[in-house]
């Protein structure tokens, strides 16, 4: 059963955030320019959040306490263009829905969105970004969506992509010296290290727990959550590790170079965990606010044929994680880290389309959720 406010407000207490936005504007490096990827996710998915929308929103109920007014947020939307296609879909398949319940065109919605992210997100560049022609009322939100963001049952529907797999922060036992989960030379695990692994799956367990009990809350009773999460299938290895690892290894050469401190490696770990859709789907369950209606696995969104790209797949990863990479470590080697790095995945086998570990990076698990509880 869902935690009440006072509960939910003593989680947010105890836990402190820490946000690691993507590289913001426009440039060569920024997320606008480095987000195919996940917008071909999008694309994908369509069909999906669609279908979410005219099967399992309740309508009615939904808007039983805001007359026409549908509001919608995108939960770590980034600065676009992704955000502003999948934000129009829904309304579309909203509309549709309402429509099709017999109401004439003289009666319409108003939709409000909702655009949330980090504080440091680039919210200048997705606001001066808006479609021109958007059906709706756009609004930033700044903040963790670990914790609360809006007032109780006032969204009626929740959309997140592609940014679950960021954790509230790194797991503490993995920078602590002294813990057997130590990840010392390593930014990410690998399946051998057990303990590591489990420190990073533990951070992930907490982050869904109060990432679902916030968004319980904030739900209106009859609406809707759909989430894309980037993931890997059950009993795989983990796909996204040999992709951290091989930056891993980047800074552990330039550390024996001399380029960069030991312990500034060793204190640095990716505040990531790709989780396998099995564990996502045990940890809804296991939540208990909400019931997964459907989940799908969809695999690499690269064409399968072409060869990948080290300089685009180290391009979309410099977009992702630059911003933690100036944080810890000199600014100005940081662009000599992410020459490294494509050197080192252009050389690395795993980029090969014959790579087993190839194809399993990138899984993509769909789920819309539904709020089972409702007084
Ligand atoms: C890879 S981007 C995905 C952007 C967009 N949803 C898309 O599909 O293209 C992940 C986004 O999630 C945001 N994010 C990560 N953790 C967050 C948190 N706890 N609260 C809000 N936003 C968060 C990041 O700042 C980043 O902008």
């Amino acid at each position: 059963m869902y935690k009440n406010i006072t509960e939910m407000e003593s989680i947010r207490g105890n836990q402190s955030y820490e946000a690691f936005p993507m590289n913001g504007g426009e440039g060569q490096y920024s997320y606008a320019q480095n987000s195919n990827y996940q917008r071909k996710g999008a694309d994908i998915t369509k069909h999906i959040a669609k279908e979410a929308i005219l099967e399992n929103l309740d309508l009615e109920t939904a808007l039983q306490h805001s007359s026409n007014v549908f509001r919608i947020a995108d939960l770590g939307c980034s600065v676009g263009p992704n955000t502003f296609f999948t934000v129009q879909n829904i309304i579309d398949s909203v509309n549709l829905k309402f429509q099709s319940q017999g109401h004439g065109l003289d009666s319409s919605l108003e939709f409000q969105v909702f655009f949330n992210d980090h504080a440091g997100n680039d919210f200048n560049t997705l606001l001066k970004s808006l479609p021109e022609d958007k059906q709706y009322y756009a609004a930033a939100v700044a903040g963790s969506f670990h914790g609360r963001l809006f007032p109780e049952s006032s969204i009626h529907v929740f959309k997140s992509s592609y940014a679950l797999q960021w954790l509230s922060r790194v797991p503490k036992d993995v920078v602590d010296k002294n813990s057997p989960a130590n990840n010392k030379g390593r930014i990410y695990f690998t399946n051998e290290d057990k303990k590591v692994a489990e420190a990073y799956s533990a951070q992930f367990e907490r982050d869904m727990e109060s990432f679902l009990n916030s968004r319980a809350l904030e739900l209106v009773p009859g609406g809707i959550m759909t989430l894309i999460i980037l993931c890997v299938p059950p009993n795989s290895g983990n796909g996204f590790e040999d992709i951290a690892n091989i930056m891993g290894n980047v800074l552990v050469e330039m550390a024996d170079k001399g380029l960069i401190s030991n312990e500034l490696v060793d204190s640095f770990n990716v505040p990531m965990y790709v989780p396998t859709s099995k564990e996502v789907k045990v940890l809804i369950e296991k939540n208990g606010n909400f019931k997964v209606e459907r989940s799908e696995l969809l695999f690499r969104l690269i064409d399968k044929k072409q060869e990948p790209d080290s300089q685009k797949i180290c391009m979309q990863m410099r977009a992702a994680w630059e911003g933690l990479f100036k944080e810890h470590f000199e600014q100005e080697i940081v662009d000599d880290i992410f020459l490294q790095y494509e050197n080192k995945l252009a050389e690395s086998n795993l980029l090969s389309v014959s790579d087993p570990t190839y194809k399993r990076l990138g899984g993509l698990f769909v789920i819309k959720v539904n709020v089972k509880y409702f007084e």
